[in-house]
């Protein structure tokens, strides 16, 4: 069935896709030209372009020089997750231990872990940050002994306004802050924005340390229907702009976690100009544009703002170094506010690490070490969608994500992953049951797995025995079923 939410030419595209992977539509089989396209289905010619560039993005065509478009040589195996459908009204967040303890586990070297988000220190060119670390210390001796002020060493804020030219971003750095993660710039711009009981829209499924920030915050979550590759949809968001007080959108536009969805371009500069339209900050997270395969998508919806409503929040804590736990934001219009709310929460950084930051965003090497990782991180993700689809219960549904490590994987609705989770710890296994993702009691019967982290070959064997598990729990009569 066609979404009514989605854009016509996403709804075009979702119908091929579906031909391609139910295998009506063959590997290197010879599509329509756009034309044809266009007039076969009653539509404009720039809405078939835009159709068979989201295909093209997704992996399921490819455009071959001067012969057309076709079907790609690599379908994915297992269906995507269907598009969220979360309650149109905002929530207190209310969240248990459950998060906590997935993460505490994860970081246990007892457990073969899934359950974090967190890329392994082996992904990383560790030899180069150690010698950025050393550069730093030796060039400025004083500074580990001196009391650092303000917004971040100018050098630091100077070589992220660079790093932002990458996101097609011209920020200047005067107006960079930095700060000690992507977190604390997220939740320094929700304060900034937001007061107890304001209402934040995020994507649906959402990244669980966003609903910690707003429980700790007293906000109200609204979680806004998602696409699993396109992501947070803009017509849902329109809707409740026009419906709901939404004081700020919470969003990772270029593979958002747990989805590792990315919105299309054309749709980040429709929705900075909603947020101008409406008077709405966008919180916006970078975090994971640089692990984008496409360049397109490392492009940010703050390329689009000409009125300041966008905070764009970045850190390096997924692509440089992770023990660096240094973030930065631009916070729009709101910068002085921010800023003072920075000074007075947690005064500066300390200055080698800004400056080992600065070193290793400028220094040559980096963007290699960047490749490296995406290609690392890439065959890895390959790896682990072909053991899901060969050893996870019929009906499982996968992510495909253009670029990242984390995949969300839904199961049969009758599973329920808090129990699987359970069978898997008993193994020693951690994965991070679907429920830790969203304000509501949702997502109960998806998990979702981050394979960047250590990687040896007994995950492999976890993963295939995860399936195991699943597929016993499906074969057991739950209590109810038993009594009937
Ligand atoms: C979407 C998203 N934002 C922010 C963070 C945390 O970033 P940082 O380490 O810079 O605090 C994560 C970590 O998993 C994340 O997935």
């Amino acid at each position: 069935m066609d979404s009514p939410l989605l854009p016509l030419y996403m709804q075009l595209a979702d119908r091929m896709a579906r031909s391609v992977r139910a295998g009506t539509l063959k590997r290197g089989d010879r599509l329509p030209s756009v034309r044809e396209l266009a007039s076969q289905h009653g539509v404009s010619l720039s809405t078939a372009v835009q159709a068979y560039r989201w295909l093209e993005d997704a992996r399921l065509i490819e455009a071959r020089p001067r012969s057309g478009y076709f079907v790609a040589a690599r379908p994915p195996r297992l269906p995507e997750p269907q598009v969220s459908r979360p309650d149109t009204a905002s929530r207190m967040v209310q969240l248990d231990q459950l998060g906590a303890q997935v993460m505490a586990l994860s970081h246990d070297p007892d457990f073969v872990s899934f359950g974090a988000a967190c890329p392994g220190p082996e992904l990383f060119d560790q030899d180069r940050v150690r010698r950025a670390m050393a550069r730093a210390v030796m060039r400025h001796r004083d500074l580990l002994c001196t009391y650092p002020i303000g917004p971040g060493m100018e050098e630091t804020r100077r070589a992220v306004a660079r790093h932002a030219l990458g996101l097609g971003c011209v920020l200047n750095p005067d107006q960079v802050v930095m700060t000690n993660s992507a977190l604390e710039a997220i939740s320094l711009c929700l304060r900034t924005v937001c007061k107890p009981g304001d209402v934040v829209a995020l994507e649906s499924p959402t990244y669980y340390g966003f609903l910690e920030i707003l429980q700790s915050l007293h906000l109200r979550a609204l979680e806004i229907p998602t696409h699993p590759r396109h992501g947070m949809s803009l017509d849902a968001l329109q809707l409740a702009f026009e419906t709901q007080q939404v004081k700020a959108v919470l969003s990772v536009p270029t593979l958002s976690n747990p989805l590792g969805a990315c919105m299309p371009v054309p749709e980040r500069r429709r929705l900075a100009a909603m947020l101008s339209r409406h008077d709405v900050a966008l919180v916006e997270d970078v975090l994971y544009n640089d692990l984008a395969e496409q360049e397109d998508k490392r492009r940010a919806v703050k390329s689009f703002d000409t009125t300041g409503h966008v905070m764009i929040c970045g850190s390096f804590s997924k692509t440089i170094a992770p023990g660096l736990r240094m973030g930065w934001v631009e916070a729009g219009r709101w910068g002085p506010t921010l800023r003072q709310m920075k000074a007075v929460q947690s005064g500066a950084q300390t200055s080698v690490l800004e400056l080992a930051l600065a070193d290793l965003l400028t220094q040559a090497g980096g963007g290699a070490a960047l490749r490296n990782l995406r290609a690392t991180i890439a065959t890895r993700v390959d790896q682990a969608r072909q053991l899901i689809a060969e050893s996870f219960p019929k009906g499982t549904r996968v992510s495909d994500p253009a670029g990242g490590f984390i995949l969300w994987v839904e199961l049969p609705e009758s599973l329920d992953a808090a129990q699987l989770y359970e069978a898997c710890l008993a193994e020693n296994i951690v994965i991070a049951p679907g429920l830790m993702f969203s304000a509501s009691p949702r997502f109960r019967h998806c998990v979702r797995l981050g394979v960047g982290g250590k990687w040896g070959p007994e995950h492999p064997r976890a993963l295939r025995r995860i399936g195991s598990l699943a597929k016993a729990l499906l074969a057991t009569p739950r209590d109810g079923e038993l009594a009937a």
